[in-house]
């Protein structure tokens, strides 16, 4: 017997299955067409206002404006795809914190809502408390936190979200942008790695995370797979105009880890 046919007959079930889904994933973009696709239309210095659905936010300077595929996270919320009710949330890189405002209309039990940045923070508490305020069974927790390094050890998440800022190119060298929009894959592995490392994850817990093409997409899920996790694709995004793809995953933990 072969060295590879040793190697795959050593696969878990899950493992196959989550290796099967990633040999179907595309490859990163070019460059020219990633930057193209992810140079900031607006001056992200500047305040500027966001609807969604029946609410309006004011986006303070330095806060990320919800786009296509933060809204693939938004409606998934509010039409119970990503399940909250009576569940530990922690929205990752909330940003304006419109994820933080509908799991709470949704009824999580625990809304932790986090973010690197404190005027992101700042803004999410600001809209939370407008449109939500005070609700019986319903805990929000807003933290400036670098990943999960304000998250007291112990915590334990049933849904996690993140719609990181993985755009594989520096579209730009302003580190507002970088922040927000191109930080890279290494923010992505940190994330697994703390998940898998402190534990986060309850035990038939997801992981919800919105990835492109823009971004080193095959390496993310790889990174992923490695650590541990199952993933399934609950939506895939093409367009007409251009040749992005978004995948919004979900992740489960397998069982053997
Ligand atoms: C693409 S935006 C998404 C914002 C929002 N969740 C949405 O979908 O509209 C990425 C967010 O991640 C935040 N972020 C970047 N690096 C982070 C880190 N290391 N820890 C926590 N948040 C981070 C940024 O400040 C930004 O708000």
């Amino acid at each position: 017997m072969g060295e590879q046919t040793r190697t795959r007959a050593a696969l878990t079930d899950d493992e196959s299955t989550a290796w099967a889904l990633h040999g179907t994933l595309p490859y990163t973009l070019p460059v020219d067409e990633i930057v193209a696709l992810n140079t900031p239309k607006a001056d992200l210095h500047t305040p500027r206002t966001y609807a969604y659905r029946d609410w309006s936010f004011e986006v303070p300077p330095g806060v990320f404006m919800p786009g296509e595929t933060s809204r693939m996270i938004h409606d998934r919320l509010y039409d119970g795809t990503i399940p909250v009710g009576g569940r530990s949330y922690a929205a990752m890189g909330v940003g304006l914190g419109v994820e933080a405002v509908v799991a709470g209309l949704r009824g999580a039990r625990e809304i932790h809502a986090m973010d690197v940045d404190p005027e992101s923070v700042r803004a999410t508490t600001g809209a939370y408390e407008r449109i939500v305020g005070e609700r019986p069974g319903t805990r929000f927790r807003p933290r400036v936190s670098d990943l999960f390094g304000s998250v007291p050890d112990g915590s334990e998440f049933d849904v996690v979200t993140f719609n990181p800022p993985a755009v594989r190119e520096a579209v730009s060298e302003d580190p507002v942008v970088v922040r927000n929009v191109c930080a890279g894959i290494g923010v992505v592995r940190e994330f697994f790695d703390q998940v898998v490392q402190r534990n986060l994850l309850a035990s038939d817990g997801e992981i919800y995370l919105i990835v492109s093409n823009t971004s080193e997409l095959r390496n993310i899920v790889a990174y992923a797979i490695g650590a541990g996790f199952v993933p399934e694709v609950v939506h895939h995004q093409t367009w007409d105009t251009d040749n992005a793809q978004t995948f919004l995953f979900k992740l489960r933990q397998s069982a053997t880890v």
